[in-house]
């Protein structure tokens, strides 16, 4: 009796479970299906090479081949991706406007966030909704141009402890000649160097010594993200495979421990520090707490004007300290190298450039100073708009949404649109990169770094919704790069310092490639092997007396 009522139960109970699994499965195969009918397939776009992979494989061979479909198919048009996942892709500004304004229907894709949270946690870079409201209200004032204009003499401080440094390997070979430098590995110890003392007032030391745990950490994380391609498509998508005892997942494990050991240390002390500077009210405030980033943020945290429920844990803190490193470190170095070459391949902009920097006496010229340089300013403006290091960025629509255009686009049927629906779950692509290039935007020499431009009309780029220079380089609306000014004085101090002391020239027979590991990084064609690199020739400035 007792034996078959427990057979005719877990019969039962067997029974509940496959009717529950093969609905779990007819659900799934429901959501799979839904995507393919996405009011994007209506739009024009390339036939997807395989159903798998979608076109996925030639962007990574090429992804310039974006630009070429945004011109090939009148500015907006649809990707397939992963399983026939539908991507819009779109350079319009009016599009574009939309958006990024409204990030609460195009947050950052859920995989991404995991991947991004698996590095820095949950910071300002992660956070969705109200979270991000919350931390951006906090920080924005810690990257405010006052705040900047304190941290500038940090930025000369590296970039002269770097004219050093390669003054010393100078020192060695012979003057005439120079010497071949790899100056994309000095602008990121410089850089780094950079982040740590105006963002948390830690010392690296990158410029003198590779053995920083922290350092090390993040050169770690890097190189694994580098090395996988498709691998790495893989396991953003599928999170089981993170399981898997891979020796990507090894180094992720290592590196993550290392930044939450050092960055928890910091913000104890500086919270410690901020502590006593509260307490002790009338003393001189500057003496005792540094004027980082960090610093500043600690001190919004718990200033008396901010309600409890406003206010960040410890977690989220450290989490924009990684957030920092992560963000502002090799996006700054690889500009900087990219702009360098540049100068390198364009000797008469480089002579200029040396020619108004040359004028000024001081060495670390204050913020407003550096701001008031016409030519420094434009050179900076006009690499950041043709390298754009970080080429593009991705959204996901939550709900059904109609985008305005701004000029209308044909269909696949012929058909004249002034909009574009688009249905949860579709992709939304931010190709910076193409709107940065794009003629109707830039004119004709849209792909000629000419810094000139910025002395003329740029008009036609006005309609560009991005923060910096009517360029999409730090994108815009409330996700756009909170370091932009941070980046963009960074930048000019080290170059105003390199190029009064330097002269840079490409190294004959070694051709510059590149390759995007979220930022576009340097290499040399035939070496890859040898890592990202940018090496090239460079000699003392010769004074005349
Ligand atoms: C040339 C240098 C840089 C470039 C090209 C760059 C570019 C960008 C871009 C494109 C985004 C948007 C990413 C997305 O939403 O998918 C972003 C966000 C961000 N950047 Fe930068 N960035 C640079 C330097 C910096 C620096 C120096 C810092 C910090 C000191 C920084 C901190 C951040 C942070 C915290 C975010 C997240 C903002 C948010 O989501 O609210 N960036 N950056
Ligand atoms: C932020 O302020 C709250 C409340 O004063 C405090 O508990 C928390 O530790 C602070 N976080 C940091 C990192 O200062």
């Amino acid at each position: 009796m007792q034996f078959s009522a427990l057979t005719w139960l877990s019969y039962e109970a067997f029974l509940l479970l496959l009717v529950l699994f093969a609905g779990g499965a007819l659900y799934r195969a429901y959501r799979l299906s839904r995507r393919f009918f996405s009011p994007l397939r209506h739009l024009q776009g390339p036939k997807p090479s395989s159903f798998l992979w979608g076109s996925i494989k030639e962007i990574v061979k090429d992804d310039s081949i974006v630009d070429d479909w945004v011109i090939q198919y009148g500015g907006t048009f649809r990707l397939q991706m992963l399983l026939g996942n539908y991507r819009l892709s779109t350079i319009d500004p009016r599009a574009m406007s939309h958006i990024l304004s409204h990030t609460e229907i195009y947050p950052k894709p859920e995989h991404l966030r995991h991947v991004l949270g698996a590095i820095v946690g949950q910071g300002v870079l992660v956070a969705e909704g109200d979270d991000h409201k919350r931390q951006r209200r906090i920080m924005n004032p810690s990257f405010s141009p006052g705040q900047i204009r304190e941290v500038t003499p940090v930025f000369f401080d590296t970039a002269s402890q770097l004219r050093d440094v390669l003054n010393s390997i100078l020192s060695k070979s012979p003057e005439a000649e120079g010497a071949e430098i790899n100056m994309y590995g000095w602008f990121g110890r410089g850089t780094l160097d950079v982040i740590g003392q105006a963002g948390f007032g830690y010392r690296f030391n990158a410029l003198y010594d590779e053995t920083n745990p922290l350092y090390c950490a993040f050169r770690d994380m890097m190189q694994a993200i580098g090395d996988s391609d498709l691998l790495g498509v893989l396991l953003n998508r599928f999170r089981f495979l993170r399981w898997l005892p891979l020796q990507h997942n090894r180094m992720m494990h290592q590196s993550k421990a290392t930044t939450y050991r050092i960055g928890m240390e910091l913000v104890r002390a500086k919270k410690e520090a901020v502590l006593q500077e509260m307490q002790s009210q009338h003393l001189e405030k500057s003496k005792i707490v540094g004027r980082d980033i960090l610093s500043s943020l600690i001190r919004a945290n718990m200033s008396a004007d901010l309600s409890p429920a406003h206010r960040m844990s410890d977690e989220e803190v450290l989490a924009q300290i990684s957030t920092f490193i992560f963000a502002g470190h090799e996006t700054t170095a690889a500009g900087l190298s990219w702009t360098l070459l540049s100068l390198a391949q364009n000797p008469a902009i480089q002579a200029k450039l040396r020619a108004e920097v040359s004028l000024v006496s001081e060495e670390s010229p204050s913020m407003d100073d550096l701001n008031a340089l016409p030519y420094l300013d434009m050179v900076v403006k006009e690499s950041m708009r043709y390298h754009c290091p970080v080429r593009g960025t991705v959204r996901i629509a939550t709900r059904p949404d109609t985008i305005p255009l701004s000029r209308p686009i044909v269909d696949r049927y012929g058909r004249m649109q002034d909009h574009v629906t688009v249905q949860a779950g579709d992709s939304v692509g931010i190709d910076s990169l193409a709107m940065n290039h794009a003629k109707e935007f830039w004119g004709d020499d849209a792909l000629v770094f000419r810094p000139e431009r910025w002395e003329e009309n740029v008009e036609g780029a006005n309609a560009i919704p991005g923060i910096y220079a009517h360029q999409m380089t730090f994108i815009g609306g409330p996700r756009a790069c909170i370091g932009y000014r941070f980046s963009v004085i960074e930048t000019k101090a080290l170059l105003f310092t390199m190029i009064r002391s330097f002269e840079f020239s490409p190294v004959e027979g070694k051709e510059i490639g590149m390759k995007d590991v979220i930022v576009m990084r340097p290499l040399v064609k035939g070496e890859e092997k040898a890592g990202f690199q940018l090496p090239l020739r460079v000699r003392r400035v010769q004074r005349t007396a």
